[in-house]
């Protein structure tokens, strides 16, 4: 018997059970799939009317309860277990149903298994969702790859469950085969390199400018309603005004500095080492991570070097130059990343439209922001654009901005306070826009000891020189 469900969703953890909500809330009904009979019960319970939301701990049962062709998404981490509950649907399975991954899996392993499935009749999309628990409850960004011809059955779903700017969908089809996880993964990638950005300013703020934490709250709320206007810092804003319930003061005060990683930033790096394009300041988001992992050696080098005392400056100049350096970086960050997507579209033959990528970021994810908006339009007006650094419309965006983070780079090294995110910002855009750099001495170099060879400025071919001493 065919069953009626239009939606499938194996996972109830947070994530699923708030993306089901989401789904039933939009007129459709769906049914889910747990091993854990406690989450099907609580599913069950908040969905309220079995007939809109069901769900069962029996894979038959769930399989056989949706419409055909089915349309299953796993909300479960990324890694083995994705493997394992595609080996356990296959068989309950028709041809041409679909089985979605809305993890954050690595986008080799989507094309292993969309390929697989393939020869099996079957449909695989990696599509990932962005905005975590609130934004799969209340409406995300999703990132769909895979086959475009199936994509229809899923489109009006995705369509209803997504965030909404100014009433357009934060989802489309991004390309074949991994596509949507390789989006994703540089979304991710991007997201490391902003909150890096962030705290480093909030470190120069707090250290620079003796800024507390009421202060620290009400800078970052007033960036928010300016051209800074993102979710990371509407909530690195509310993070200053958290009391801590376990003791007196704020929390962040307590939060020990370690920050934890599940990898894509460090995925996002990789491959675009891989691919050969410089993503620098993503590169040291994640190597910033790895160092504040060393807190034990931290602590005893702490102890065996005198630092600066750092001289603080002007508060309101202070936050003058901060709300630049952060939108100059910001506007950095965002252009690697998309740099690294243009790069990946052709190596992977994604055929990735970048302004339609980030129409979907401008609301619902967790990169979300004002900046968004421009980057569509810049890459609307020009879908070959290589760089965003290279239009029109972002070159006094970023000429009116750079000398704060010059300034704050020069401050923040005189005065021993670690800001790599920004500096790393600045350089790659001093290189990027440079007509000349040294490297012609590292061709003379590796020429010199290893005959490596090097080309002219002023006329074609390969040279080598024998070097005299
Ligand atoms: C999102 C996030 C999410 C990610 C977390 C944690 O878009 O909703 O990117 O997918 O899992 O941000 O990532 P890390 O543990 O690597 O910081």
């Amino acid at each position: 018997m065919e069953g009626t469900y239009d939606f499938g969703l194996v996972g109830l953890g947070v994530m699923g059970r708030n993306f089901i909500l989401n789904v039933a809330d939009n007129g459709f009904t769906a049914f889910g799939n747990d091993l854990d009979s406690e989450k099907v019960n609580a599913l069950i319970e908040e969905g309220g009317d079995t007939h809109k939301v069901n769900a069962t701990v029996d894979a038959k049962v769930f399989v056989d309860a949706l419409a055909t062709p089915r349309k299953i998404m796993l909300l479960v981490p990324a890694g083995k277990v994705v493997d394992i509950l595609i080996e356990s649907l296959l068989p309950l399975l028709d041809k041409d149903d679909i089985i979605i991954d809305g993890g954050n899996s690595f986008f080799t392993d989507t094309d292993r298994r969309e390929s697989y499935l393939a020869e099996r009749g079957i449909h695989f999309f990696g599509a990932g969702v962005s905005g975590g628990a609130k934004g799969a409850r209340l409406g995300p960004s999703i990132m769909p790859g895979g086959n475009r011809i199936a994509y229809q059955h899923v489109k009006p779903i995705f369509e209803a469950v997504s965030a909404k700017y100014q009433g357009e969908p934060c989802v489309t089809y991004l390309g074949p085969k991994s596509a949507g996880n390789y989006v994703k993964m540089v979304h991710n990638g991007i997201e490391y390199g902003l909150m890096q950005l962030t705290s480093e300013i909030y470190d120069l703020l707090k250290k620079g400018g003796e800024f507390n934490n009421d202060e620290l709250h009400q800078t970052y709320a007033k960036w928010n309603t300016g051209r800074l206007q993102s979710f990371l810092v509407e909530i690195t804003s509310e993070i200053f005004k958290q009391d801590d319930e376990l003791a007196e003061g704020r929390l962040i005060d307590k939060i020990l500095d370690r920050a934890k990683q599940k990898g894509t930033g460090k995925w996002t790096s990789q491959n675009a080492m891989d691919l050969g394009i410089p993503v620098p300041s993503i590169d040291i988001a994640v190597s910033m991570r790895e160092i504040s992992a060393l807190k034990e050696e931290r602590l005893q080098a702490d102890k065996l070097y005198d630092r600066p005392t750092v001289k603080p400056m002007d508060k309101d100049r202070l936050e003058t130059l901060a709300e630049e350096a952060l939108y100059f970086s910001f506007i950095i960050t965002y252009a690697q990343g998309l740099h690294q997507l243009a790069d990946a579209s052709k190596e992977y033959g994604y055929e990735l439209n970048i302004s339609a990528i980030a129409k979907i970021w401008r609301a619902g994810c967790i990169i979300r922001a004002g900046l968004l908006a421009d980057i569509t339009i810049a890459f609307k007006a020009d879908g070959n654009l290589p760089n965003l650094l290279l239009s029109p419309t972002f070159v006094e965006k970023v000429q009116s901005t750079v000398h704060a983070a010059r300034e704050l780079v020069s401050y923040a090294a005189k005065n021993g306070i670690p800001v790599p995110g920004l500096s790393n910002s600045l350089t790659y855009f001093d290189a990027y826009a440079s007509s000349r750099l040294p490297l012609n001495l590292i061709q003379a170099q590796r020429d010199y000891f290893g005959s490596h060879t090097y080309e002219r400025m002023d006329r074609e071919g390969t040279f080598h020189t024998e070097w005299e001493n």
